[in-house]
């Protein structure tokens, strides 16, 4: 399926770069832009809290982002949660579901920092936390047995180190045969390829706006299964979070309300509705095709180079290519290929238990979007060629 329009022609900096580091961030379209905009000069008021026309304004956009959001994951509005990013996703889980001494958590060694560090401190109460380890391939699936007697697995949906897709749909069936709760951690997956909470049976799943779905910094999604609402405790306590208070209590608002005290990022909310919309009119089929394309093409040139060993499975291998190039070192590649005007990230990526278990100290990673071509992945690789004079 292919692209069906010109998405660079809404991309102003694809003019001037290769931008390979979708990973940790993506480029804005315009249409994004316009609905920040649009909420900060045309209709800017708090949510909630008033009766004047700018509040309902903004509440009744606020809403509709909401609905908008949830419908892109086939979640109801009430299971969906804002919050800043992944990382306080998914310490949301971590901190929320208040996990005791002798409970087990699940991990794998296949995850961002995020997805590791919020567990491991709870092992300072008395939980423990158990990891599946990984190869150069994947998960050691023989591990997960690990999942017996657990209250929660956890895991990333695509490795944001090394671009492996993890086996979430087993994995979660795995939990829940044995009674635990599940998450996926979907910041490398959202706005790449469909996502459907219901098809993959998670219990929560985190992702960020300003990644794959090209929206705003500051705002991410909580998505908390309806029927597991009870099991997880507002994490902060504030305005707009409660039905009634008295001096010596409160009684909770409903979902998701309850999860979102104080103000909330109202125009990133916004934002992200635009860019949920952007990204479904490009199509996510058309999208997780273009970078998987993309991905081959870059996997068989750099099989050309002796110097360049690249990592993770040839397939299935998301739009995420990390690889060293022998005799350098990933930081020096990725000022090379800056002088090229091609942006790529260098380093651990957030993922030390992979990277220390393949030996590396860090890789040079691209990733892709929609809106990378063919040619300048040609131009990386005419590039990489030349370095070979360097060693
Ligand atoms: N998690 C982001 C990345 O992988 C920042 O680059």
């Amino acid at each position: 399926m292919r692209i069906p329009y010109d998405v660079r022609a809404d991309i102003p900096l694809t003019k001037e770069v290769a931008y390979f580091d979708n990973a940790a961030t993506c480029l804005t379209p315009v249409p994004v832009v316009e609905a920040l905009t649009d909420y900060y000069l045309g209709y800017r008021g708090n949510v909630h809290r008033g009766v004047h026309t700018l509040s309902q304004r903004a509440s009744a956009a606020y809403d509709a982002a909401r609905e908008k959001v949830a419908a892109f994951i086939n979640a109801s509005p009430e299971e969906v949660v804002f919050v800043k990013n992944t990382t306080e996703a998914l310490n949301y889980v971590a901190s929320g579901l208040h996990l005791k001494k002798g409970d087990t958590v699940v991990t794998t060694e296949l995850e961002h920092h995020s997805n590791f560090l919020p567990f491991v401190r709870l092992t300072n109460q008395g939980v423990t936390c158990e990891v599946i380890e990984a190869t150069n391939t994947g998960l050691r699936e023989e591990q997960f047995t690990k999942i017996e007697g657990a209250q929660l697995v956890t895991c990333s949906y695509i490795s944001n180190a090394l671009g492996i897709v993890l086996p979430v749909q087993k994995l979660g069936q795995r939990a829940h045969e044995t009674g635990a709760l599940f998450c996926v951690d979907a910041a490398q997956a959202a706005g790449h390829m469909e996502i459907d909470v219901k098809e993959l049976d998670c219990d929560f799943l985190c992702f960020s706006g300003h990644k794959g779905c090209m929206g705003p910094t500051g705002i991410g999604v909580l998505y908390i299964k309806k029927e597991r609402v009870e099991k997880v405790q507002p994490v902060f306590l504030g305005g707009g979070m409660i039905k009634n208070v008295s001096l010596s209590g409160y009684e909770l608002a409903d979902p998701p309300e309850r999860f979102e005290a104080g103000t909330p990022h109202i125009a990133g909310a916004v934002g992200l509705a635009a860019a949920v919309s952007y990204v479904e009119n490009v199509g996510l089929s058309a999208i997780q095709d273009h970078e998987q394309e993309l991905a081959h093409y870059t996997m068989d040139e750099l099989s050309e180079i002796d110097q360049i060993t690249w990592y993770g499975p040839y397939t299935p291998h998301a739009g995420v290519i990390s690889f060293n190039v022998e005799g350098l070192h990933c930081h020096d590649v990725a000022s090379i290929l800056d002088t090229h005007k091609i942006m790529a990230r260098s380093g651990h990526h957030c993922a030390l238990p992979i990277m220390n278990r393949l030996g590396l100290q860090g890789t040079v990673r691209v990733s892709y979007h929609c809106y990378n071509t063919q040619e300048e992945v040609e131009h990386m690789i005419a590039v990489l060629k030349e370095m070979k004079s360097l060693i």
